[in-house]
């Protein structure tokens, strides 16, 4: 296992907006956050990314606690993020996002990790000295992916990475998600479209108003009665 949450509280002031949460991520496995919006899916990311203490419970990073760890340091640890709304740095050509998605590495590999990125995405080869603001909103949650494989992460953390998109652009993503996989890296996912996130992921995780209700294999949960009713719309 390399990632794991026990017993996790977080909010923002008075607002609770996370109690007693408890998650795993095991090495090259993918696993999805599900649950109606406000249920804390984005805020559990920002406590294994660091922008948000938890104010009780452990995050575990390879065995390692992590509340010592400043966020900016914890790319370095691997875990990378492409966070909800994309966030590409528009004034910056999609070269330049993705050198930044690299600026902690020291190795000589960064090139090569490019190339592999163009194999995920080769859309983003043709429109390297673009300005990443003027890519179109399937482009930028490309490069904002992209960015983020750009650390070398050995956990991804993907929020609603298929937002806003086009339905033939969305099957694109959750396609690359699967490849992401086969790289050998784990991802951890937060979706609205649980369908899609259910089918791509191996385990979830089942969020209602900060609490985990429901967890499980994906396949298990698409297939519980609740899910369906409720996420699944059958
Ligand atoms: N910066 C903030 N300040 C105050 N409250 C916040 C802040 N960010 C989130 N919250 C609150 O925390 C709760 C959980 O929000 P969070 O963003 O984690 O939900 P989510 O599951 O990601 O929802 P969505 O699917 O809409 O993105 C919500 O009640 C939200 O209003
Ligand atoms: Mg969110």
């Amino acid at each position: 296992m390399i990632l794991q949450l026990t017993g996790i509280s977080a909010g923002y002031g008075a607002v609770k907006a996370l109690h007693d949460v408890s998650l795993e991520v095991d090495a090259g496995e993918v696993v999805t956050l599900i649950g109606a919006n406000g249920a804390g899916k984005s805020t559990c990311l920002k406590v294994i990314t660091g922008l948000l203490p938890a104010s009780a419970g452990h995050v575990l990073w390879q065995g390692k606690e992590l509340a010592a760890v400043p966020a900016h340091r914890r790319v370095a640890e691997g875990i990378a993020m492409s966070p909800e709304g994309r966030q590409v740095f528009p004034r910056m050509t999609v070269r330049e996002n993705l050198e930044m998605g690299a600026y902690i590495r020291s190795d000589a590999n960064i090139e090569e990790d490019m190339v592999k990125v163009f194999q995920l995405f080769p859309i983003l080869k043709d429109r390297l000295q673009q300005l990443a603001g003027t890519l179109s909103g399937g482009e930028q949650q490309m490069l904002a992916i992209g960015r983020a494989l750009m650390s070398k992460p050995r956990l991804l953390l993907l929020d609603e990475p298929s937002l806003g998109l086009a339905p033939l652009i969305v099957k694109q993503i959750f396609s690359i998600i699967r490849d992401i996989r086969g790289l050998g890296l784990a991802v951890l996912l937060v979706e609205q479209n649980a369908r899609q996130a259910l089918k791509v992921a191996d385990r979830a995780y089942v969020f209602e108003v900060g609490r985990v209700v429901l967890s499980g294999p994906a396949a298990e949960l698409s297939s519980n009665a609740d899910v369906q009713k409720a996420y699944l719309g059958l």
